[in-house]
């Protein structure tokens, strides 16, 4: 197992990523475990992550003896490149300008981690990488024993290698898709050079999860917010594999539901996992509560907030419920500012990190807070749940909130739903023939978004003044960037006549062609 020793970057859980897709196990640490710590957990090798801070300022950030002592291979990153370049003996160079984005950084040497790794097929670029940087200071001076392993122009010393102890060092960001390298980098560290075997997978992240699970909870009762998305649905599975009977989930219908949402997820859940599900129609409690509220954040609090009265409501009627649990995952914890990153801003509140107030008065059990959805996804098939389910688009938890701008209002909730069901429908049964797949398999998320904006339109022989959907479909794999779909134009053209011909009160659909960033997914 891997050693991830985090310093505070916004990227580490990308390193764990990277590993776990070398199918090796990791567990990230905050860098300042003790050197006991470090010997009991016997990593076979350790990885330092990334960090804001700067070798020069933060005399406190440093790695703890045992991880040069370990003698297992140790890999630094960016900060933890300089961190290994101050401890080591070498030195580092302060710098008040940052140097951030694409790179191309030269191999020197021969090293045993980047032998044989290259993005450039031609002579004069042979050995060159493409990688992204992202730091200000920099190494000025390899520490003894150490020699040069990359450079670019702007940074002499980007790599530097002690290979008799082990120790590698990268300036560049090998964790992030932007170097394209980097997958390969990290698994050639973890699986090559460490002699990590690769026998981890999905079904062992199962076993350790509902170990972790159950030690968490002892014999006390978890409640769970089941929102019919796909990591609420992941989660309660998993909680449900761990402690049974002991889990209580519950669905809160807040009146901003898709279409049959209510009774798809009871028939799974009640039917066929034979989960403990209480079903709550809280539409009127919601829907009044949001009246007249036309701010994008406001409303997110005001559902958040509604969302924990109606749990700490059900959950008074337990017994024993202590835990509050919840499907985030990994993207949410960072755009909500949830790191332990200081410099990281909130995007958007997700109602199930930002909103929940102190007083809660239940322990928080988040059992994906560390996946990313793909993964999520992984663990869903392994823990058996329909591929149907497990492949559907994720689905916000405040659900049509979010996709009715402005003030949110029954009927608009009710003409929104019926746009939704068509265009997802025609999704659905459009196939692709140049993959065999259909249009809903072959983008990420899709969804209608009402505009509370009327526009004229003409109908037969009459004018209408009706309102505007806007339909938007991206493809990404993590939800962190996306970009809009090139749907066919003939499903576009099917989708928007089939709304406007049924849903009255809809008379003009547009697409949405931006992509994230800047956009985000959702319209608020
Ligand atoms: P954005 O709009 O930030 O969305 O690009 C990224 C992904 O997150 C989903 N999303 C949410 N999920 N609670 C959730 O559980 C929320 O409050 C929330 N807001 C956005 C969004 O649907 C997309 O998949």
């Amino acid at each position: 197992k891997v050693l991830i020793l985090d310093f505070g970057s916004q990227v580490t859980q990308l390193i764990a990523r990277r590993v776990r897709d070398a199918s090796v196990y990791c567990e990230i640490h905050p860098n300042d475990v003790s050197d006991d710590f470090i010997r009991g957990y016997a990593p076979k090798a350790i990885i330092l992550s990334g960090s804001h801070a700067s070798t020069y300022e933060d005399h406190e950030l440093r790695a703890p003896q045992a991880v040069w002592d370990a003698g297992v291979p140790v890999l630094g990153i960016c900060y933890g490149m300089q961190t290994m370049a101050v401890q080591l003996g070498g030195s580092v160079e302060w710098s008040d300008h940052r140097e951030f984005g694409y790179a191309e950084v030269r191999a020197h040497g021969h090293t045993r981690l980047l032998d044989g790794i290259q993005d450039f097929e031609t002579p004069e670029k042979h050995g060159m990488l493409k990688v992204w940087m992202s730091h200000g200071d920099k190494v000025a001076a390899l520490p003894a024993g150490f020699k040069l392993m990359a450079s670019t122009p702007s940074c002499p010393i980007a790599g530097m290698a002690d290979e008799a102890r082990g120790f590698y060092a990268v300036q560049f960001h090998p964790e992030v898709t932007h170097t394209p390298q980097g997958e390969a980098l990290l698994r050639r560290f973890v699986r090559d050079i460490a002699g990590c075997k690769g026998d981890w997978q999905m079904g062992s992240y199962i076993d350790e999860a509902v170990a972790k699970i159950r030690e968490q909870v002892g014999d006390e009762e978890v409640i769970l917010g089941l929102s019919g998305g796909v990591d609420s649905s992941v989660a309660a599975a998993l909680i449900h594999r761990a402690i049974g009977d002991q889990l209580t989930c519950v669905f809160v219908d807040h009146g901003l539901l898709r279409l049959n949402e209510g009774r798809m997820v009871m028939e799974m859940f009640a039917g066929r996992l034979h989960a403990r599900v209480v079903h709550v129609d809280a539409s009127e409690q919601f829907l009044g509560k949001l009246a007249g509220v036309t701010d994008p954040e406001r409303k997110r609090k005001i559902i958040g907030a509604e969302f924990v009265e109606v749990f700490q409501a059900e959950a008074k009627k337990l017994t024993n419920a202590k835990w509050l649990a919840q499907g985030t995952i990994y993207p949410d914890v960072v755009e909500s500012g949830g790191t332990k990153t200081k410099k990281a801003t909130t995007i958007k509140s997700h109602h199930n990190v930002g909103g929940l107030p102190e007083t809660l008065g239940l322990k928080l059990l988040e059992p994906l807070r560390e996946l990313f959805k793909d993964e999520v996804r992984a663990l869903g098939v392994a823990l058996g749940l329909p591929p149907d389910m497990v492949y559907r688009h994720p689905f916000p938890g405040p659900g049509l909130g979010v996709r009715i701008l402005g003030e949110i209002k029954k009927d608009y909730a009710d003409l929104l739903r019926r746009a939704d069901a068509i265009f997802i429908e025609e999704l659905r049964n459009t196939i692709d023939p140049a993959t065999g797949r259909s249009w809903y398999a072959l983008t990420s998320q899709a969804f209608a978004v009402f505009l509370p904006v009327k526009s004229v339109g003409v109908m037969g022989d009459g004018r209408t003044y009706d309102y505007v959907v806007a339909l938007r479909a991206v493809q990404t794999s993590d939800f962190m960037t996306a970009d809009w779909a090139e749907l066919p134009y003939s499903l576009l053209k099917k989708t928007s006549g089939r709304i406007i011909n049924e849903v009255r009160g809809i008379n003009r659909v547009t697409y949405d062609v931006s992509s994230k960033p800047p956009a985000t997914i959702e319209w608020e």
